[in-house]
């Protein structure tokens, strides 16, 4: 049986991360095998791009064509062949990201970021996309205890309004993947909706 495709999503400071862990475990000791893995990342050269996309000044069209291109490799190298033997795989954001970032933050075209979604997927879609949904001035809040910030952690708080209307305008587009998650919450009133989601899904 092919495995199930769970992705990841939210703006950034929604506090996604130690919930993929979480669930990674949760599902490890029901039996199942596990893929965490990331975008843009997830292989030696989609790993390479993830630098470049983070820290190299560009414009919208080629941060767009390097996030695809990474996730092209991500997917025949990575994703596919985990999904074919069966393994769950957790991604920590993808495509939405691009639509939410490229097309909600930046402002790209929307009809290119589809054209390629179409090529490189080959119609492949997450399975369930958890959306870690906060607003952008609490997001803000926590992100000043972060790390020194990427490229997009340096966005003001309209950028952030604008990923998170992206995010939505895709769960309006295809709802019945979307679990929304409301990520302002304590630590575990967020894991309980995740496990409350799964329970009714029946994914574990
Ligand atoms: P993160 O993995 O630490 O959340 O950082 C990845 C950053 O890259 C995050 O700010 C969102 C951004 N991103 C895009 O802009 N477009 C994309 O398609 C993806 C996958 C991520």
């Amino acid at each position: 049986m092919p495995g199930r495709f769970i992705t990841f999503e939210g703006i950034d400071g929604a506090g996604k991360s130690s919930h993929i862990e979480a669930l990674a475990a949760g599902l490890r000791e029901r039996g199942h095998h596990v893929v965490v893995t990331r975008e843009p990342g997830g292989t030696p050269l989609a790993e390479r791009v993830r630098e470049l996309v983070l820290h190299a000044p560009m414009d919208a069209l080629t941060e767009t064509l390097l996030v695809f291109a990474a996730r092209r490799d991500h997917l025949t190298a990575q994703i596919e062949p985990a999904l074919a033997r069966g393994a769950t795989v957790l991604c920590d954001r993808f495509t939405d990201a691009t639509f939410a970032y490229q097309g909600g933050g930046r402002g790209f075209d929307l009809a290119v970021l589809t054209q390629l979604e179409h090529w490189v997927q080959q119609g492949r879609q997450p399975d369930v996309t958890f959306w870690f949904d906060l607003s952008a001035e609490l997001a803000a809040q926590r992100r000043q205890a972060a790390r020194s910030p990427d490229r997009f952690e340096q966005q003001d708080e309209a950028f952030f309004e604008r990923v998170r209307a992206g995010y939505a305008a895709r769960r309006d587009a295809q709802p019945q993947r979307f679990a929304v998650i409301d990520a302002s919450g304590e630590r575990e009133a967020v894991w309980s909706q995740i496990a409350a989601a799964m329970d009714k899904g029946g994914w574990w």
